[in-house]
């Protein structure tokens, strides 16, 4: 048995860079640290944790909680604004900036890490912003 097992390893291992080419990332290799799509990977997982119960798990603005506030969370799809405004908005909050109190400021509970990847993510996922 063990033997077999050893047989289709070798037999895998001989496959594989012939599968993905030579050039190939292996498959579940991590994304670099510093590039983009790990910064909007990592902030999809923020946002997952501590957005979606208001902007909805697709950031549209309709969370489980959206109904219990006026003004309703925003659409963060169609939002007009630019990334500064939105780290802004997360680290302050609404009520510091003009906009609804209901809006939380994250600066205590989040890393700035945690805060530059929301806006990543946010960045990534808004119409105004795609080609
Ligand atoms: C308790 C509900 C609630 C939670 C949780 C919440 N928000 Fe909000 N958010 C709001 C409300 C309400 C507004 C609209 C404020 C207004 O219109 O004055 C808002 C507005 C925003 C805006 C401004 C968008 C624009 O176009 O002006 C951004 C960006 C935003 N939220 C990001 C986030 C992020 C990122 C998180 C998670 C870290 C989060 N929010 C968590 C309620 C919430």
């Amino acid at each position: 048995m063990a033997r077999v097992a050893r047989a289709v390893f070798a037999a895998l291992a001989l496959a594989a860079p012939a599968a993905f080419g030579a050039d190939a990332a292996p498959q579940g290799a991590l994304l670099p640290k510093d590039s983009t799509d790990a910064a909007v990977f990592r902030g999809g997982l923020v946002f997952a944790n501590y957005c979606v119960t208001c902007h909805g798990i697709n950031a549209d603005g309709n969370g489980r909680a959206a109904r219990l506030y006026t003004p309703r969370p925003a659409n963060l799809r169609m939002s007009d604004k630019n990334d500064d405004y939105f780290g802004l908005i997360i680290r302050k909050g609404g009520g510091m900036i003009g906009r609804s109190e209901f809006m939380p400021s994250w600066e205590a509970e989040l890393t700035e890490e945690q805060v530059r990847d929301l806006v990543a993510y946010l960045r990534s996922i808004n119409a105004s912003s795609r080609s």
